[in-house]
């Protein structure tokens, strides 16, 4: 058993490209967790994908043994959606390495994981890295560190994970600053799964923070709020392999191979206790994730739907987040209507789905999950805008709301804030750090959804980056604006709107479509509706044939004659077309495509 006295458990926040992996890569180097010859660059970064696509990079948990210490490193889920996990992670650890660029300085995604950190009560250790670069401004970015964290300059560390700079200094900090985990052996067992793995020979393994008691194999345990009872079938720490057979004692960091199948009964934040006795109070924090957008994916090619919902089966293994079920669209066939915690979840899995199961998805504008509270009290959640109940039975509608923060120069907050007030946001405060600016609003997560962060990036020439944070509901008037062809529904087209926009959005969905429409041998009337009154209205003319063609001479009342038995015919034409309009996939595309 290890004296609580000799662990540091801590983390390190920072922004994208900041050099968090590097910086672990000499943490590692510097405690010889690893061999150098074993050491490759960025050795706990397990993701490919997400390297790739520079969202966050998630580290691996590791284990570094240094001067009588024991150092537990664990990472923060890098991105927005995962803002609980990130959470749950701060609250496994007792410091955290507050990491920014020289060369860049404070960025959105520092600020939001230091309030969340701040939030749990952890220890700070600012740290500026890539001082090696000729590009980095020490003195400005330092001077930014001091009135966000309102810290003395003298607390600041100077590093550099690429040239090794500071690495020693910065592991004494740890061992200096960060406080000794609370808790005893002798406590009831109580454990934070910070989280989970699904791993295909041992099931679902959790990562686990011990609060109080001890662990080994062979021990029945319990998940508090899921209420699965299982037998622990390994318990481990990280070097940062799995090293299996240890006992795990309060304070400190490793994994249970669970001996559960599905990572539901596993969920992150939950508290693995002792199965038998009177049960320990579970750890504070708990939630469970509920999807926040849902879109529609449909392979793109042949009939690969069956393939898809394989994978889909099989990524739900060890993505508890996500949810989803079968879904038709008359122009994009057999899919699913997918549930994800926000924006960057849904690409990511899009990508996953992509790269490790060969399926190019076509996936539909998403939308948000709007509470619909019916006059009987009943609270509904609504994945797609034709579950949306009959307008007089609605009481009210409420919509996800978000603490959005702007970290931006300066110069950029005019643009800024006329892009927030375009998207409904309200303006909440602003606080400077150095010479730039935070920017706090609240604003719906729809008006997120559609290009919001690109907007962002060319509005500020790419200097501004942004977090945000589900706040919970807001009343919303919010309506259905259904598109009829030839008088007829098209479900696939409906979608959910402010009551206040319906009108335009109604215009440019009837002329969007008129113009991929082909005309037919009688006028079509395409509208666009809420609550059955049409908002905008376009006609798509017949294709006409020259019935007078033949006719010369001077004979008018013949004209006319032709042409009114002729107007006749596409009348009755047009009554017998109702609903046999052809849509091509393309006029479906237009839709989604321009609104959500
Ligand atoms: P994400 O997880 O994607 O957020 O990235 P990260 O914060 O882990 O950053 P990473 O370690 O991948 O570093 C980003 C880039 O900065 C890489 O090209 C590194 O080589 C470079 N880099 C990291 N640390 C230093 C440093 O101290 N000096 C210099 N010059 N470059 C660095």
């Amino acid at each position: 058993m290890i004296d609580t006295q000799k662990i540091r458990n801590f983390c390190i926040i920072a922004h994208i490209d900041h050099g968090k992996s590097t910086l672990a890569d000499r943490l590692l180097e510097a405690t010889h967790t690893v061999a150098p010859r074993a050491m490759r660059d960025q050795m706990l970064d397990t993701m490919d994908l997400e390297r790739e696509r520079g969202i966050t990079i998630k580290l691996q948990p590791v284990r570094l043994d240094y001067e009588g210490y024991t150092l537990n490193l664990i990472d923060t889920p890098g991105h927005v959606d995962f803002t609980y996990e990130v959470s749950r992670s701060l609250a496994a650890v007792e410091g955290a390495i507050l990491l920014v660029d020289a060369s860049q300085g404070i960025e959105a995604q520092t600020v939001a994981n230091l309030y969340l950190a701040l939030e749990q009560g952890l220890t700070i250790i600012p740290a500026l890295n890539k001082i090696d670069l000729s590009s980095a401004d020490v003195v400005k970015v330092e001077r930014e560190v001091v009135e966000l964290l309102g810290c003395a300059p003298e607390e600041i560390l100077r590093v550099s994970g690429k040239v090794g700079t500071g690495v020693q200094e910065l592991l004494q900090a740890v061992i200096e600053r960060v406080p000794a985990p609370v808790g005893a052996s002798s406590d009831p067992l109580r454990a934070l799964i910070f989280d989970s793995q699904f791993d295909e020979f041992r099931g679902v393994v959790a990562y686990v923070r011990l609060k109080g008691g001890s662990l080994r194999a062979g021990d029945q345990i319990r998940f508090s709020a899921s209420g699965a009872v299982s037998y622990v079938l390994d318990v481990g720490v990280f070097k940062p392999q799995y090293v299996p057979g240890v006992t795990l004692s309060a304070g400190e960091i490793g994994y249970i191979v669970t001996g559960l199948k599905d990572v539901r009964l596993c969920q992150v934040g939950d508290t693995v206790m002792h199965g038998q006795g009177t049960p320990a109070l579970p750890l504070p924090g708990y939630r469970e994730v509920k999807p926040m957008v849902f879109a529609g994916l449909f392979p793109s090619v042949g009939d690969q739907y069956s393939l898809l919902h394989e994978a889909l089966d099989r990524l739900k293994l060890s993505d508890a987040a996500l949810v989803y079920e079968p879904e038709h669209s008359p122009a994009l066939g057999f899919g699913f209507r997918a549930g994800f915690l926000g924006l960057l979840h849904l690409e990511v899995t899009q990508e996953r789905l992509r790269r490790e199961y060969n399926l190019e998805l076509t996936v539909t504008i998403p939308s948000v999950a709007y509470r619909v509270i019916i006059k009987s009290g009943e609270v509904k959640v609504i994945k797609s805008p034709l579950e949306l109940p009959d307008q007089s039975s609605i009481d009210h509608i409420e919509e996800p709301l978000v603490t959005l923060d702007v970290v931006a120069p300066q110069s950029y907050v005019g643009p800024v804030m006329q892009l927030v007030a375009n998207r409904r946001g309200q303006y909440v405060n602003t606080e400077y750090v150095g010479e730039r600016v935070i920017v706090h609003y609240r604003l719906p997560l729809s008006s997120l959804l559609v290009d919001f962060y690109d907007t962002l990036k060319s509005a500020t020439a790419g200097y501004a980056s942004m977090n945000y944070e589900l706040k919970g509901y807001v009343t919303a008037d919010v309506v259905r604006l259904d598109i009829l062809v030839a008088d007829e529904r098209v479900d696939a087209l409906s979608f959910i709107t402010y009551r206040d926009e319906a009108y335009e959005r109604g215009r440019d969905a009837v002329t969007a479509l008129k113009h991929v429409l082909q005309r037919q041998q009688f006028e079509v009337k395409i509208q666009a509706a809420v609550g059955g009154k049409v908002v905008a209205a376009e006609r798509l003319s017949a294709r006409r044939k020259d019935v007078t063609a033949k006719l010369y001479g001077g004979d008018v009342t013949r004209k006319q004659k032709l042409l009114k038995k002729q107007k006749k015919g596409k009348q009755r034409l047009a009554e017998q077309g109702r609903g046999k309009v052809p849509l091509p996939p393309a006029a479906y595309l237009t839709i989604l495509k321009h609104h959500s």
